[in-house]
């Protein structure tokens, strides 16, 4: 039988660009010098793409009359068109849980380093002030007993929250409903739990939903020791309103792995003193990205294999 036709519009990773090419056609669009040439020529036979760094939207979904499934790399599908997927009978697969942990330890370190100042001290000594004698100026925060609200306690949530009791911290959480058989305190508003905390662990994922959640009010809720740390979407935040509350000491510090206008930082942002900024690599470990890269290729066989996704969206579940 003719193996089914797979477009990949970006580059995958090198272990399921191989895993795929095993059982199917991939046609790798990214390769291509006149991607709408080769896209016409073969976009009849497509029956799934395989995504990696790039968005899935109608402009691609029309061009592509038998596609049945669209598989994502990363938890958050922010970048793929679901409801249009949806209209077109078309399967969405994320690759949630095998990041769980890796996200989770991201957080807490660049929780630790924008309290500690760690990045700032580390430029410190390679810009030889320490060898100059200098000691890096003690830090006006610590993480030692700190109340963590948690914006978003779903897989990644949690696995934060473990970690964070074991760093003794109090742990609140805000999202659409209080949980079964969770012990950390509820709190029905995300302005209600921070103005209960004083670092705010941002890890809801993106969407029109929570667009700009973390806002001017909720900033001031949080309050002048209040540190922010995000680690789901750039888009939760309103990126003006945090550069104003960090400048005029409405919030004490941030530690951001996510941006609005990614790969841009604000240069506001990068001016201030108590920010630490990571370039988006809360999943970034090769182990645990070529697990998600596998998901992406394992989403596909099984879809061809059996007729159902490993990890379809929530959406399509409905
Ligand atoms: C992805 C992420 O690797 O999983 C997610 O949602 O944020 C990252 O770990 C990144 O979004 C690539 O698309």
């Amino acid at each position: 039988m003719a193996k089914p036709d797979i477009l990949m519009p970006y580059r995958l990773l090198p272990i399921a660009e191989a895993e795929l090419e095993k059982r199917f056609t991939v046609h790798k669009l990214f390769e291509a010098d006149d991607k709408d040439a080769q896209l016409a020529d073969i976009s009849e036979k497509i029956r799934g793409v395989a995504l990696g760094f790039g968005p899935f939207g109608p402009e691609l979904l029309e061009k592509l009359p038998n596609v049945e499934i669209v598989a994502g790399f990363g938890v958050g599908y922010d970048h793929i068109d679901v409801p249009a997927c949806l209209g077109q009978n078309v399967m969405v697969t994320h690759t949630p849980d095998v990041l769980n942990e890796e996200v989770a330890d991201t957080a807490i370190g660049l929780m630790i380093m924008a309290i500690r100042e760690l990045g700032q001290a580390e430029q410190w000594v390679r810009e030889g002030k320490w060898a100059e004698r200098k000691p890096y100026p003690t830090t006006q925060a610590t993480v030692r007993g700190r109340t963590l609200g948690i914006f978003g306690l779903g897989r990644i949530g949690k696995a934060i929250a473990k970690r964070a009791e074991a760093f003794g911290l109090d742990i609140h959480y805000y999202g659409r409903s209080k949980q079964d058989g969770v012990d950390y305190t509820y709190h029905a508003s995300l302005k209600e739990l921070a103005a209960a905390c004083d670092t705010l662990m941002v890890v809801a994922p993106g969407g029109p939903a929570t667009n700009h959640a973390v806002n001017a009010e909720v900033l001031k809720a949080l309050g002048p020791t209040g540190v922010v740390i995000n680690i789901g979407r750039g888009s939760v935040i309103d990126e003006t309103a945090l550069i104003a509350a960090l400048e005029d000491g409405t919030i004490y510090g941030a530690g951001l792995d996510v941006f609005e206008d990614e790969p841009n930082v604000p240069d506001a942002l990068l001016k201030l003193p108590r920010v630490t900024v990571l370039p988006h690599v809360g999943s970034a470990s090769q182990a645990t990205r070529d697990a998600m890269a596998l998901l992406v290729a394992d989403n596909i066989k099984s879809w061809f294999e059996t007729g159902k996704a490993i990890t379809p969206v929530p959406e399509m579940k409905k």
